[in-house]
C-alpha cells in the first residue's frame, strides 16, 4: 500500500519541475521577495554603496590613463608616472575590495533569505490540508525545495548584484565617453544599437530553447524518478524495454533542446566580441585622425576612450545573461509563494484536551502535570471528562464536491464499544475514519465526540486523543524504538517495550540485529509488511489513546501471529472505544456493532449474530469466506 502511494511520482507527462518559465506576476512576486529581503535593509544599503564605489573605481581607474599619458608619459616625467601608477593601483585595489565586500555580504544575505524561505515553506507544508497533497505530486512539491529555491538563491547570490553593477558601469562609462568626445561617442552609440539588436535576437532564441531544455529536463527527471520507484513493478511485468524506449525518447528530446540552447548561448559571446572589435577599430581610426589633427583631443584621451569603448559592451552581454537567471528565479519564487499562500488547514476549534484530577466529590480540576485522566476544556473553562463517545449524524462527504463518497451516514460508538466496518473495497471504510480525525471537512451533517462537535475541538487535541493505525503507514528513518516512540515522545524505554509486547512486536524486534536500536531506513524497507504493521500497532499502543482506529491493522499478519497478538490487542482495546476495519471477518466478530458499507451507504448494522440472522450482505460475506476457508 505504501508502494501504491510512492508510485504517485510526477507523471511522465511531467510536472513543471524545470525552474524556467515566465513569471505571471513579476511585480507582485518581486514585492514579496523584497519583503523577505526587507530585514537586511542596512546590509543591502551597504551593498549598494559598495557597488557604487566599485563602479566608480572601474570607470575612474580607466580615466586615469588620460593624465597618465598626457601629463607624464608624453612629457617624460618618470617620477610623476610612478606616483600616478601608484594612484591607479590604489583605485583598482579599492574597486576590487568593494567587489569582494559586496559579494560576501550578498552571499550572506541570500543564504539567510533562502533559509528563511525554506523554513517558511516547510512550516507551511505542515499546515496544509491533506487535500493539497492529494492534488500535488511528490515530485512537484520536492522541486519547490530543490529547483525553485535554488534558483532564487542563485539569483540573489550573483545576479541582482551584477545587474546593478552592470547598470552603474554602463551609465558611468557612457557619461565619461560623452565628456571625452561627443563625436566619437556617436560611433559607439551606433554600434551599441546594432549590438542590442543582436543580443535581442540571439537572447530571445536562446531563452526559448533554454525554456524547452528545462521543460524536457523536468520530464526526463520525473520519468527517471518514477522508474526508480517502480523498479519492482517494471521487473514483475517485464517492462524494461518499454521503460528504456520511454527514456530514450525523453533523453533525445532533451539532447536536441539542450544542443540548440547551448549553440545560441555560445553564439552570443563571439558575436558580441566581434562587434566590439569592429567598434574598436572604427573608434581607433576616427580617434587617431582627431588626435593627429590636434585640438583638445590628445593621445591620452584616445587611450581612455578606446578602453571605454571595449568596456561598454560587456554590461550588455552580462545583463542579457543575468535576465535569464533572474526571470527563472522570479518564476521559482512565484511557485514557492503559491504554496505559501494556499489556505492552511482550518482550525477554528477552541476546545482543548487537558489532564485533570478528580477530588472526593467527583469535581474535576485541571492538573498541572502530564498524567492522570483526560478531559475536554471548553473556552469558558468547563471540563468534560473524555469518554470516547463518537457519533455521526447524517454525514455526507466527498473528496471532491462533485463525487459524493459517503451518503447520509449516521452511527454511534458508545464509550468502550468496539465498532467494526466491513464491506467491499472502495466502499468508504477508510474515509469514515479519515473524517473522525478531521483529515477532511465534511459536506454536511455533524460528527460529535463526547457531545462536542469535532469542528469545535482543536485539531491537535482531537488527533492526540485518537490512536490511529493507518492502512498505509509510514516508518521514519530512525531506530525501532524511535519509531514506536513517535506515538508519544516522552515515553520511557520501558514504556516503549511494554507497548511493543502489547502489540506482539517484541519477539521480532529482539531478533533484529540491534534489537530496539536497529536503524530503519527508507520507510522500513528492511522489514516485512507484517512487521511494519506490528510496529504501527505498537506505536498506537505507546500513545495510549482513549479512542483507537485500526484500519486493516492485521491484514498483513499471518493467522498464527494474529492469534498471538489477539490477546494483546484485546488488552489494548479494553476500556477504549475502538473502530476496526478488517476484511478478515473473524477479527470483527466480537464487535458490539458491525456496519456493513456498500458504495458509501451503511446497508446493514448490528452485532454478528443479528447480521447472520438477517441473512443479508454480511451473511454472504461471512459465509462466503467460511466456504473459501
Ligand atoms: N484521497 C482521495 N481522493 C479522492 N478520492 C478518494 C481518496 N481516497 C479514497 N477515495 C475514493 O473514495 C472511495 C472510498 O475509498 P476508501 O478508501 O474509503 O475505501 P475503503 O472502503 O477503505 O476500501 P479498502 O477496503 O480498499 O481500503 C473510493 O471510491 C476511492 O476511490
Ligand atoms: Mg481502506
Amino acid at each position: 500500500m505504501a508502494d501504491q502511494k510512492n508510485m504517485r511520482g510526477p507523471g511522465p507527462g511531467g510536472s513543471p519541475r524545470g525552474g524556467f518559465g515566465k513569471p505571471k506576476d513579476l511585480g507582485g512576486t518581486l514585492r514579496k521577495l523584497m519583503r523577505y529581503l526587507g530585514q537586511y535593509k542596512a546590509r543591502l544599503c551597504l551593498v549598494v554603496v559598495l557597488l557604487m564605489v566599485s563602479s566608480a573605481c572601474t570607470v575612474g581607474g580607466s580615466y586615469l590613463l588620460k593624465p597618465l599619458i598626457n601629463d607624464y608619459i608624453l612629457p617624460g616625467d618618470f617620477a610623476g608616472l610612478a606616483r600616478m601608477l601608484g594612484v591607479m593601483g590604489a583605485v583598482y585595489a579599492t574597486g576590487a575590495a568593494c567587489s569582494y565586500g559586496y559579494s560576501r555580504i550578498m552571499v550572506n544575505v541570500s543564504q539567510n533569505t533562502v533559509a528563511r524561505i525554506r523554513a517558511d515553506l516547510f512550516a507551511k507544508m505542515q499546515k496544509l490540508p491533506l487535500q493539497f497533497f492529494d492534488t500535488h505530486t511528490h515530485g512537484e512539491l520536492m522541486s519547490r525545495y530543490t529547483n525553485d529555491i535554488e534558483n532564487i538563491s542563485e539569483a540573489l547570490n550573483n545576479s541582482f548584484g551584477s545587474l546593478i553593477s552592470c547598470a552603474l558601469n554602463f551609465t558611468g562609462t557612457i557619461l565619461m565617453m560623452i565628456v571625452l568626445s561627443p563625436l566619437l561617442s556617436c560611433v559607439t552609440f551606433a554600434m551599441l544599437v546594432v549590438m542590442l539588436g543582436v543580443v535581442k535576437t540571439i537572447g530571445s532564441r536562446s531563452r526559448r530553447y533554454f525554456a524547452a531544455q528545462q521543460a524536457t529536463l523536468g520530464q526526463m527527471n520525473g520519468y527517471i524518478e518514477e522508474m526508480i520507484e517502480g523498479q519492482k513493478v517494471i521487473k514483475v511485468f517485464n517492462h524494461a524495454s518499454a521503460a528504456q524506449a520511454g527514456f530514450d525518447e525523453r533523453n533525445e528530446a532533451y539532447r536536441q533542446n539542450a544542443t540548440r540552447a547551448q549553440i545560441y548561448a555560445g553564439a552570443m559571446m563571439p558575436a558580441m566580441g566581434n562587434l566590439s572589435y569592429i567598434n574598436y577599430a572604427l573608434t581607433c581610426c576616427l580617434g587617431g585622425i582627431l588626435s593627429v589633427v590636434g585640438g583638445t583631443f590628445q593621445l591620452g584621451d584616445l587611450a581612455v576612450f578606446l578602453n571605454y569603448s571595449r568596456q561598454v559592451s560587456q554590461p550588455i552581454t552580462q545583463i542579457s545573461q543575468q535576465v535569464n537567471t533572474i526571470l527563472s528565479a522570479v518564476a521559482g519564487a512565484e511557485r514557492v509563494f503559491e504554496v505559501m499562500e494556499t489556505p492552511p488547514e482550518k482550525d477554528e476549534g477552541k476546545v482543548k484536551l487537558v489532564r485533570v484530577t478528580q477530588d472526593q466529590n467527583g469535581a474535576l480540576a485541571e492538573a498541572g502535570y502530564d498524567t492522570g485522566e483526560w478531559a475536554w476544556k471548553r473556552p469558558d473553562g468547563t471540563l468534560i471528562p473524555l469518554r470516547g463517545d463518537v457519533r455521526f449524524d447524517h454525514v455526507v462527504f466527498g473528496y471532491d464536491s462533485r463525487k459524493i463518497v459517503l451518503h447520509d451516514i449516521s452511527l454511534y460508538a458508545k464509550p468502550g464499544q468496539k465498532i467494526a466496518f466491513v464491506g467491499s473495497t472502495g466502499a468508504g471504510k477508510t474515509t469514515i475514519t479519515n473524517l473522525i480525525n478531521r483529515f477532511y471537512e465534511i459536506n454536511s451533517g455533524t460528527i460529535t465526540y463526547d457531545g462536542i462537535d469535532v469542528r469545535h475541538i482543536e485539531k491537535d487535541s482531537l488527533r492526540h486523543s485518537l490512536g490511529i493505525v493507518l492502512q498505509d503507514t509510514h516508518l521514519f528513518t530512525g531506530t525501532v524504538a524511535d519509531n514506536i516512540r513517535y506515538g508519544r515522545l516522552e515515553a520511557t524505554d520501558e514504556e516503549v517495550e511494554a507497548a511493543a509486547r502489547l502489540a506482539g512486536a517484541d519477539t521480532f524486534i529482539r531478533h533484529l540485529p540491534h534489537g530496539y536500536d536497529t536503524v530503519l531506513s527508507d520507510d522500513g524497507g528492511n522489514l516485512s509488511q507484517g512487521e511494519r504493521q506490528l510496529l504501527n500497532i505498537a506505536r498506537a499502543a505507546c500513545a495510549n489513546p482513549p479512542v483507537l482506529i485500526l484500519d486493516e491493522a492485521t491484514s498483513s499478519i499471518d493467522t498464527r501471529t494474529e492469534r498471538l497478538i489477539e490477546k494483546g490487542m484485546d488488552r489494548l482495546m479494553a476500556g477504549r472505544t475502538v473502530f476496526v476495519i478488517a476484511h478478515r471477518l473473524s477479527t470483527v466478530r466480537n464487535s458490539q456493532a458491525i456496519m456493513v458499507l456498500e458504495q458509501g451507504n451503511i446497508i446493514e448494522r448490528g452485532d454478528h449474530d443479528d447480521l447472520i440472522a438477517q441473512r443479508g450482505r454480511y451473511y454472504q460475506l461471512y459465509t462466503g469466506q467460511v466456504e473459501l476457508d
